[in-house]
């Protein structure tokens, strides 16, 4: 689609899109490069108001990403390695507030800071090969992309800390058991898989479906309170929309509702 040496971003069917970090022989590793590409097409994504789904992947049969570029981070100080980690934050906070569905097609090696990318999509959907794992500590440095602070949201503080501190790889089941990944198929299934459940939620009312995510991500930093009056705000919203006039007449005769 769009003229890049790290990433591939191509649209799929029913307006989705797929973002794919292709650096196959470096494990699909992030190096400064490839974020600013990622960065790059997400705004590509939010400028098309036809987008609806966006799907997230490695290249090859290994490897989601293996992590931050080691190479590239070896000699970097340490005001470089912060700038770095920055860069890699505001790239995958995106995922967070991007107003279609970001899901995680994780294909193998999701280690550091390919499962930091993993986490910042709304959900994660694996392969039967598929680890997960935050091996930071093993290089002598902390997780630098987000993982010491969204693993806990996921996977609950206890458990993330095991992980944490022990560096250790979960597999693809006991990622599900976690509750970090929400189903596993089969490799060749996976893209299958993601493309069906980019289906489902294309048959339901874009704007509802951009809403509802909207406030899953910002509620969940929000005292209950708050959150839940963001709630009836946003309900209230969607009763101004020819979605909601739609969804509800078709249910009343009886229809599928056209969005
Ligand atoms: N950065 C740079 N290169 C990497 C890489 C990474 N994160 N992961 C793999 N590669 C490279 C290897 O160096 C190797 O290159 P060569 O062929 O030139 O030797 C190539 O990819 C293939 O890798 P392996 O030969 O190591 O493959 P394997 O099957 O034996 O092992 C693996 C696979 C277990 C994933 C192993 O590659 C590995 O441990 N990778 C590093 C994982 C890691 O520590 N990730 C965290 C990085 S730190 C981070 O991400 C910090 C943060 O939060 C920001």
């Amino acid at each position: 689609m769009s003229n890049y040496e790290n990433i591939l971003l191509d649209q799929l069917e029913n307006n989705v899109y797929r973002l794919t970090v292709n650096r196959p022989k470096v494990l699909n590793a992030l190096n400064k490069e490839t974020l600013g590409e990622m960065a790059d097409a997400l705004e590509v994504v939010a400028a098309d108001s036809n987008a609806r789904v966006l799907l997230v992947t490695g290249s090859g049969e290994k490897s989601f990403v293996a992590g931050a570029d080691i190479s590239q981070m070896q000699s970097l100080n340490a005001l470089q390695a912060k700038a770095f980690g920055e860069q890699a934050l505001k790239t995958f906070r995106r995922f967070e507030t991007l107003d279609v569905p970001v899901i995680a097609l994780v294909n193998g090696f999701a280690l550091g800071g390919g499962c930091e990318l993993a986490m910042s999509c709304d959900f994660i959907l694996a392969s039967t090969n598929a680890k997960f794992g935050q091996p930071e500590v093993s290089l002598g440095v902390t997780p630098g992309f987000g993982g010491s602070q969204r693993l806990p949201r996921l996977v609950g503080r206890a458990m993330a800390m095991e992980i944490l501190v022990t560096g250790r790889m979960l597999d693809a089941n006991e990622a599900l058991q976690r509750g970090l990944v929400n189903h596993v198929y089969d490799q060749a299934e996976l893209l299958d898989a993601g493309l069906k459940m980019a289906a489902k939620i294309c048959r339901n009312g874009p704007v509802s479906v951009k809403l509802t995510k909207e406030l899953v991500q910002r509620g969940q930093d929000l005292d209950l309170e708050n959150a839940c009056a963001m709630e009836s705000d946003l309900f209230g919203l969607c009763f101004a929309t020819d979605e909601q006039t739609e969804g509800m007449s078709a249910f009343l005769e009886k229809r599928k509702a056209d969005f």
